[in-house]
Formats: C-alpha cells, sequence, structure tokens
C-alpha cells in the first residue's frame, strides 16, 4: 500500500467526508473563475495538512463537525498560499501541470488566491469559530511575513542560518503548526494539550520545508516542480547557505556571482547544485532536518500507542523521506 493510503487508513472515512466538502466550496457563479477552480480541483496535492488535521483531533478525541471545518479552510487557505506563491517564485509548474499565472497570468492568479483565500476565513465565520479564525488567521500573517522577509534576503544574497529557519518557521511551520493546533482544538478546550499539538505542527513544518528545500537540489522528477528553480530565483535555502559558510572567499564569490546572474543557464544551475554537494550542504540540511522530526517524535511518542499514533509516526516520516 502506498504510504499516503496507509497513514489515512485510521481517518480514511473522514478524508473522503472532507474531499466532498471541500469540493462543494470550489464553485462559483463567475465562469472564468469556475473554470479555474476546477482546474485547481482536478489537480490535488498530497492534502498533508487535512490529514494533520484529522490525525490530531483524532489523537486527542472525538473527531467532529469543527474537526471538518478545520481541514477545509486550512486546504483551501493553503491552496490561495500556492497560486500566490507561483506568482512571487515566477514558477511555471505545480503539482506536475502549468501554474495559473502561467496558464491564465499573475493578474488572474492574485484574484484567485484573493477568492481561495476569503473562501476559507469565511467558512470558520459562518460556524462561528472565531477561536479556530484567530489560530489560523495569525497563521496566515505569519506567512506573509516570511514570504516578504525571504524576498527582502534574496535582494540582498545575506542570508543566514538564522534568517533562514525565521524564515521558514514563519511561511511553512506557522500554517502546519494551525494544522495541530485546529485538530486539537476541534476536540477538546485544554490549552496544555493544544500547546502541545502548536509544538508537534511546528517541529513537523520546519522538517517539512528544509525537505522542500532538499528536493529542489534532489531534483526527483515527483514533485511536479521545476528542479533548481529556487536557485533561478535566488532563494538561497539551507544546503547552499551551509555550503556557502564552508567554502573559500573566492569559491563563495563566483557562486554567489551565478546566483545573482538574471540569466541562469542549465550549466549553471548543475554548477551550483554541485558545488552544494561538494561541500556536504545536503548532507548538513539533512542533519538539521532530523534534529527537528525527532522533536516531532518525542511528542507523539508522550501518547499511549494507537493506529492514530502510529499514522502520526508514519506521517512524520513521511515528510521527511518523500520524494514529492
Ligand atoms: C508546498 O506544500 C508548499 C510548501 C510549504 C513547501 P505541499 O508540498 O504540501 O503542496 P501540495 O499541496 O502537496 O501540492
Ligand atoms: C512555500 O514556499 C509556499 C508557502 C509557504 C506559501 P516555497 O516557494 O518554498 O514552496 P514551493 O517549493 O514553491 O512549493
Ligand atoms: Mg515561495
Ligand atoms: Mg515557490
Amino acid at each position: 500500500m502506498p504510504v499516503l493510503s496507509r497513514i489515512k487508513k485510521p481517518i480514511e472515512k473522514e478524508m473522503a467526508e472532507f474531499e466532498a466538502y471541500f469540493g462543494k466550496t470550489m464553485r462559483s457563479g463567475i465562469p472564468l473563475l469556475n473554470i479555474i477552480l476546477n482546474y485547481i480541483l482536478r489537480r490535488k496535492g498530497k492534502q498533508m495538512r487535512p490529514l494533520l488535521v484529522f490525525l490530531t483531533a483524532k489523537l486527542n478525541g472525538e473527531i467532529a463537525e469543527p474537526t471538518f471545518i478545520a481541514a477545509t479552510f486550512i486546504e483551501l487557505l493553503h491552496t490561495a498560499s500556492l497560486v500566490h506563491d507561483d506568482v512571487v517564485d515566477d514558477a511555471n509548474e505545480r503539482r506536475g501541470s502549468l501554474s495559473i499565472n502561467a496558464l491564465w497570468n499573475s493578474k488572474i492568479a492574485v484574484l484567485v488566491g484573493d477568492y481561495l483565500l476569503s473562501k476559507g476565513m469565511l467558512i470558520s465565520v459562518e460556524k462561528n469559530r472565531f477561536d479556530m479564525l484567530e489560530i489560523v488567521s495569525e497563521a496566515v500573517k505569519s506567512m506573509s511575513e516570511g514570504e516578504l522577509l525571504q524576498l527582502q534576503k534574496s535582494r540582498k544574497l545575506n542570508i543566514t542560518e538564522e534568517d533562514y529557519f525565521k524564515i521558514i518557521i514563519s511561511k511553512t511551520a506557522a500554517l502546519l503548526s494551525a494544522c495541530t493546533a485546529c485538530g486539537a482544538r476541534s476536540v477538546t478546550d485544554n490549552p496544555e494539550t493544544i500547546r502541545l499539538m502548536k509544538s508537534l505542527g511546528e517541529n513537523i513544518g520546519v522538517a517539512f520545508q528544509i525537505k522542500d528545500d532538499l528536493l529542489d537540489y534532489e531534483g526527483t522528477g515527483l514533485t511536479g516542480k521545476t528542479v533548481g528553480n529556487d536557485i533561478k530565483e535566488k532563494k538561497i535555502t539551507l544546503p547552499l547557505i551551509h555550503a556557502l559558510e564552508k567554502s573559500e572567499k573566492s569559491t563563495k564569490k563566483h557562486i554567489l556571482g551565478i546566483i545573482k546572474n538574471k540569466k541562469k543557464t542549465k550549466d549553471d544551475i548543475s554548477e551550483v547544485i554541485k558545488f552544494v554537494s561538494d561541500y556536504g550542504g545536503m548532507e548538513y540540511a539533512t542533519l538539521k532536518m532530523n534534529q527537528y522530526r525527532d522533536n516531532a517524535f518525542a511528542i507523539i511518542d508522550s501518547y499511549p500507542d494507537s493506529a492514530v499514533k502510529e499514522s502520526l509516526r508514519e506521517f512524520i516520516s513521511y515528510t521527511t523521506s518523500r520524494k514529492k
């Protein structure tokens, strides 16, 4: 059985119901918007966020309507953030197909992203879940801050490891910790549990983004995104930060020269990837990623054994071993 199906097993029914619910929200009376929403819906992602919402809910109690609300609006916000992200990153591919900005244009992608974002927010308002709306609004604010900090740093190419962690905690871990916090919140109001689950999501989120950044170098061909797009976009991530730190001044200058160049060739990108590999950049990032993975394992291990706990353990392993 594929690993994601195995992870889904204890919450299979809920995930199926979620998909129906999610699909219903992706409709509009505006024909152009409807076409695009359909396009997005037919190319679903790994759905790791709703999975995480359901798993943390079930770990701490009984899945109920609020759990579905959280899963749906978080996946909507995530989808919005990807549509916007591909504009920001000038990316042509997403989920193995053309991105919205590539197939239509950036104006349309910005507006569709806004639509998905507000649709997500509205679900929690309609259902009077202001507690969850607060958790997730905080995350969305963080994501924008993280993206802007990343842009600021990539303009000057002076990003440190500390900056990097600040960026990924904001742009990625914030939403994953909103998943685990909302999942828990949907079944309990115990602040201690919610805090612990939030920390679980944050650790998973950091590991998740380090893996995403590694995949840009590893090039498995399965991500549905263009390999080397980070390098092309002057996005300096952990493997490169480490390699730059380890290299001598002249090499560093040469590599930064390539990164800075707006018109990079395939060979330029390959040279940067080889440089990072030669200086142990991928190894170092993997080491760091595994520290966060182990923090997440430690939190899960404080729970008694159950099928859901086992799924969460597999979820964490998958986060750091996935090929896409
Ligand atoms: C991509 O997230 C955005 C990041 C935070 C790296 P996913 O890899 O979960 O995207 P989909 O939903 O599966 O396409
Ligand atoms: C992830 O950022 C998107 C958000 C967190 C909003 P990236 O730009 O690093 O992710 P991918 O690789 O395009 O999915
Ligand atoms: Mg980005
Ligand atoms: Mg991107």
